[in-house]
């Protein structure tokens, strides 16, 4: 016995979704040998280039129509390797908690206040000097889950070199920080020069009368006076 013929009309065809045309590829596809190994091909894989990074990214306090929450505070930096030459052209990211100690992350448990206004990510690139500059908000401390202590304020970096293979993350602490000496992290950090780095300088000759005050943290990407990573050397 034949089913009867539907009275329903035809379904119409799927809308194509309206993300997928931005989302697309707009530049032809890298040749690619399946015989080189992995490691070779992210040598020699795209990266981030100048276009890919906007003025307005290095500034995290006019990323919102708002003004964020707490104390406008200025990092700047230089980026070396192990000869003290600067690394140009780096891509330099940051990320970090806001004025109350909260990540912009539905996963952070912290009670304190969110801030509307900030999102808490910038990067840049680095200068033919190998200089970066942020213009953000002072972190707020945080507790740990499971109240075991506090993090310092610290703002998380991460540093690209010329391939995704090659990034390097590490955080930035405030001098005078009394956190400082309980922090877990830093704790393990064995070496007390590389746990010094690891600490910026206040730079009151960058700091206008009344303007953000300035930050100022160096680092090295590699060699004997390597800023120690999250990683290991
Ligand atoms: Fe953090």
């Amino acid at each position: 016995m034949t089913a009867p013929a539907s009275s329903a009309p035809p379904s119409p065809a799927p809308a194509p979704y309206r993300g997928a045309p931005e989302r697309h590829p707009r530049r032809p596809p890298l040749p690619f040998d399946p015989g080189t190994d992995p490691e070779t091909v992210e040598l020699t894989g795209p990266v981030f280039g100048p276009s890919d990074v906007g003025d307005l990214d290095a500034d995290l306090t006019r990323q919102h129509p708002g003004v964020p929450l707490g104390e406008r505070i200025i990092v700047t930096g230089r980026v070396r390797d192990r000869a003290g030459r600067p690394v140009r052209g780096q891509l330099v990211e940051i990320w970090q908690a806001n004025a109350a100690g909260r990540y912009a992350h539905r996963q952070d448990r912290n009670p304190a206040p969110a801030d509307p206004n900030f999102t808490g990510a910038g990067r840049c690139r680095t200068d033919d000097h190998g200089r970066y500059a942020f213009t953000t908000i002072r972190p707020g401390a945080y507790p740990l889950p499971g109240e075991r202590t506090w993090r310092p304020a610290h703002i998380h970096f991460s540093f690209f070199g010329s391939a995704f293979t090659q990034r390097l993350v590490t955080q930035m602490y405030f001098p005078g920080d009394p956190l400082l000496p309980y922090d877990e992290i830093l704790a393990s950090v064995p070496d007390p020069a590389d746990r010094h780095r690891l600490v910026a300088t206040y730079d009151h000759a960058r700091s206008l009368p009344a303007g953000p005050l300035a930050y100022r943290w160096d680092v090295v990407l590699d060699g004997p006076s390597a800023t120690w990573t999250e990683e290991g050397r």
